[in-house]
């Protein structure tokens, strides 16, 4: 070492000594996924600019890693340590990633005064020992320098696969977008992201060996209004493709965060996209001249044909090419085989090859692909139908109809993923905020997927050794945008990953609330825009006692305490707790904000307590007549909207009408409506028959109010005139006639048709002399 070096050491370690802060009492600490085994011990290790990251001379894993917990130090703190290479000067309170130890994705983390130690014997256990390095120094949105807690941590996964499935095909993210969640998953080590690339709406990834699966089925139309620019009247094309430099690159900068992408290939169902670009691999001779913008199931299959086979082949070289993961995933869900049954020509495989049925043929087909995919040397994955008419040899199971296919799986002595409806499909929403965004109805909250159990009884223990691990799924039908795909990706993701990394011993929600502020914040300074509405106060308003609004305020996950001011301050830890409804007077700034532990939850919520707001009901606050489909959906038009935003509708596709439980009409009421039309865009089979809608006495159809159910006596018929053409929001008014006590009322359209579908976007009762 020559002399400047060492004068360099002599001042960089005792500027740390300077640095050094004074002794602090164990505290408990926030790391997430909790680990195996962690104690917090008394004092701190001082992490500035100033400190340096040592690496073993020649490890270049390990130097990759230490840029990574540099980079991510300075993007969270704005401190940046440098990497080197060598070991730390006598007395330098330096970090250093050291190979020995646990294997695997295990590590070892010791954080004291003196220095900060990172041991592993693998690349992926030095970077998971640097995530929870980096989430000690990481406990707040603060910047600079900082104390990190003293404490000894011995770490290892409880499962391998440990997922999270984005659905590109729906709607379109950027890479961008899919690199931030990167940084989220890896920052709680989660490990796989498996990569839903196509369906019947839109095939993302290029093909070189087939341009036009990118060239034409990219890219639709969207649906009803959106479809035309409404300013220029010019059609919208919307779609979008990952190139395959683009994917190269999304590979390795995952790698380099220890995540596996899997990508998903479609097969022999939802694919109607590759069959848009090339009509021969179908059924049909005249299929849609673009992929289409419906949700739902499309009846569209593969045809059988050796030259099919060749295509998917040729595809999936690309795609092996492209993606190193162990594991690629062929799809197989929701195959509806009626083109199949219909096919005299599939019928006669059918027969030629012996199998018993069109399941036998799926059978046939996935293990024809499996073959392929095997001799290059990786494992085909498929959702649980591919256990239908037979599994292939090798194949492992993702089991998304509850966990029976992990347990028929399991019971074959095959692998098995846990990925179930309903708690671990992310497109539901986390609470009954009206902040929520626009997805399925039915709640899967941050303690749902927390609780989830990735052990379940329903397995022995030998079948649960199968258990490869669990997964979240986020459909994307309604997750419009890019920000919307991180709110519903995030924190649950955070709970996920508790479920997926921590021994089932060690888990607990109690402990695992108390650090959601922490987590919160490290969501935050990564830039991620994680959902707080489940954590944030909504406000009911309802007319009070002599003129007064009664407020109750309530969080969708009742954590910590709920603080409010009246006067228009900001709530604070010192504003009052809210305990009981509160009586304002008419025009009262309402604010209030959940707070754990003195640390605010999320953002502060305001609202004036006005007598409009206290008649007013929007549908997500009425009862919906039923919960086959029930879903919050957005309109179609872009502009027009409540507040120049899409309205957000809360239906039940089967079952479109809606309920106001207790109007007194003793006196009559004036009603004044909001409603919308929105395109149907359902692939719901035969099932769109049994939906009931009554005929318009008038050109635009009515709303209907009953009384006595849905069924019953119609009080009302308002023609909705104007409002019923759209697009974006229109108002009707009307008037209810007196008659004795309170009613439910029942809100439903007449029309001429299920396109467009008139909906509800919110409803006010005001007296009818108002
Ligand atoms: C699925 O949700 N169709 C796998």
């Amino acid at each position: 070492m020559n002399e400047f070096r060492r004068a360099a050491l002599f001042l960089a370690s005792a500027a740390s000594v300077v640095l050094a802060a004074p002794a602090l009492a164990a505290q408990p600490l926030t790391l997430t996924p909790a680990p195996v085994k962690a104690q917090a011990l008394d004092g701190s290790f001082r992490l500035s600019d100033a400190t340096r990251i040592h690496v073993a001379k020649g490890d270049v894993e390990a130097r990759s890693v230490a840029q990574q917990l540099s980079d991510l130090l300075h993007r969270a703190r704005g401190v940046r340590p440098a990497v080197v290479e060598g070991e730390p000067a006598a007395g330098e309170a330096a970090i250093s990633l050291v190979r020995g130890g646990p294997d695997g994705e295990g590590y070892g983390l010791d954080v004291a005064p003196g220095g900060v130690k990172i041991t592993a014997q693998k690349r992926a256990g030095l970077f998971y020992g640097a995530i929870s390095l980096w989430q000690l120094a990481v406990q707040d949105e603060a910047k600079g320098p900082v104390d990190v807690p003293a404490a000894q941590v011995e770490d290892a996964p409880r499962f391998a696969w440990r997922g999270f499935m984005l659905d590109s095909a729906r709607h379109y993210q950027s890479i961008d977008t899919i690199k931030l969640l990167i940084d989220g998953m890896a920052a709680h080590k989660l490990n796989t992201l498996h990569w839903h690339l196509v369906d019947d709406q839109a095939w993302r990834l290029e093909i070189k060996k087939y341009p036009k699966l990118t060239q034409v089925s990219a890219w639709r139309t969207p649906a009803g209004a959106a479809a035309r620019d409404l300013k220029t009247g010019k059609p919208v094309r919307y779609g979008g493709f990952y190139s395959q430099d683009q994917v190269r690159d999304l590979v390795a900068y995952a790698a380099a965060r220890n995540v596996t992408i899997v990508p998903e290939i479609e097969m022999p169902g939802h694919a109607l996209a590759p069959i848009v670009a090339y009509p021969k691999l179908g059924l049909t001779p005249n299929p849609p001249a673009l992929a289409r913008h419906d949700w739902g199931i499309f009846p569209y299959l593969y045809n059988v044909d050796d030259e099919t086979f060749g295509f998917l082949n040729d595809v999936l070289d690309e795609v092996m090419d492209l993606f190193p993961s162990e594991y690629i995933h062929v799809g197989g869900d929701e195959a509806v085989k009626d083109q199949w049954k219909e096919s005299a020509a599939i019928q006669a495989k059918i027969k030629a090859l012996g199998v018993k049925d069109e399941h036998g043929l799926q059978s046939w087909f996935i293990q024809r692909v499996e073959k392929h995919i095997n001799g290059r040397g990786r494992r085909l994955i498929g959702w649980d139908e591919i256990l239908e008419g037979g599994l292939a040899p090798n194949a492992t199971v993702m089991s998304w109809r509850g966990i029976e296919g992990a347990i028929a799986a399991a019971g074959q002595g095959h692998d098995t993923v846990l990925s179930p409806e309903p708690t671990l499909y992310f497109d539901r929403r986390q609470s009954t905020s009206l902040d929520e965004p626009p997805g399925r109805m039915t709640v899967s909250s941050l303690k749902d997927v927390y609780n989830f159990d990735a052990a379940p009884d329903a397995l022995t223990a030998d079948q649960r050794k199968h258990i490869l691990g669990v997964q979240a799924n986020l459909w994307v039908e309604h997750i419009r945008t890019d920000e919307r795909v991180q709110l519903m990706a995030f924190p649950r993701l955070v709970a996920l990953s508790e479920t997926a990394w921590t021994q089932e011993e060690r888990r607990d929600w109690n402990g695992f609330a108390a650090r959601v502020p922490s987590q919160m914040a490290r969501l935050k300074v990564l830039g991620i825009k994680a959902n707080t509405a489940p954590f944030e106060p909504q406000a009911s308003l309802r007319p009070g006692q002599d003129g007064a609004i009664a407020a109750s305020l309530k969080s969708g996950l009742e954590l910590g305490q709920i603080r409010y001011t009246t006067d228009g301050s900001e709530p604070t830890t010192a504003s009052p707790a809210y305990g009981e409804a509160l009586s304002l007077k008419a025009g009262t700034v309402l604010k209030a904000r959940s707070f754990l532990d003195g640390q605010p939850l999320g953002r502060t919520r305001a609202w004036t307590a006005t007598e409009w707001a206290a008649h007013t009901r929007v549908s997500r606050q009425l009862e919906l007549c039923g919960n086959a489909i029930p879903l919050l959906f957005e309109d179609d038009a872009p502009e027009n909207g409540r507040d120049g935003e899409r309205a957000i509708f809360a239906t039940d596709v089967m079952k479109p009408c809606w309920v106001w439980k207790g109007a007194d009409l003793s006196k009559g009421l004036k009603l004044t409506a909001w409603v919308g039309q929105t395109p149907w865009n359902f692939q719901i089979g035969k099932a769109k028959d049994q939906i009931v809608v009554r005929k318009p006495a008038t050109p635009d159809g009515e709303l209907e109010v009953r009384v006595g159910g849905c069924e019953g006596e119609r009080i009302a018929a308002i023609p909705l005139g104007k409002a019923g053409r759209g697009p974006g929001l229109g108002t009707v008014g009307g008037v209810l006639p007196a008659r004795d006590g309170v009613h439910d009322l029942c809100f439903s359209f007449t029309a001429k048709g299920l396109d467009p579908m008139p909906a509800l976007d919110r409803v006010t009762l005001t007296s009818a002399g108002q």
